[in-house]
């Protein structure tokens, strides 16, 4: 997997973030199975707690569309935050050897695992 496309649709995405009252926007992409990328940017809402993050809003994306394997998942924020708890197990149902990019608006970005982030996920068997 070549980072480079997925990793421009985070930042791409996160233009689109809609963060108007943490004002910390984040963008990410996935990238399907099937070779397809999906992007996600936060959407808050005035009702704080039914925010969604970047991150799960591109997987249910991919899911949306026909998805079913996710390979790699983008993330982009000022200061190269990681995905919360939530998002890593949301992302551990479809993807759970997923390759995670790290990234800041500087275009950096650092690459680690699913696994790394999220040992021991919750899976019922
Ligand atoms: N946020 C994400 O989009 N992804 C994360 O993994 C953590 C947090 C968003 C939610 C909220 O809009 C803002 O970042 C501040 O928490």
């Amino acid at each position: 997997m070549d980072p480079k496309a997925l990793i421009e649709a985070a930042h791409a995405a996160r233009a689109h973030a809609y963060a108007p009252y943490s004002k910390y926007a984040v963008g990410a992409a996935v990238l399907g199975k099937s070779g397809r990328i999906y992007p996600g940017c936060n959407v808050e809402n005035v009702s704080f707690g039914l925010t969604v993050c970047a991150e799960r809003v591109a997987v249910f994306r991919a899911i949306a569309e026909g998805e079913r394997e996710i390979v790699a998942l983008a993330v982009i924020t000022e200061n190269g935050g990681a995905p919360c708890g939530a998002c890593r197990q949301v992302l551990a149902e479809f993807g759970v050897a997923a390759r995670v990019l790290i990234g800041r608006s500087d275009q950096s970005f650092r690459e680690t695992t699913l696994p790394d982030l999220l040992p021991q996920a919750f899976d019922k068997g």
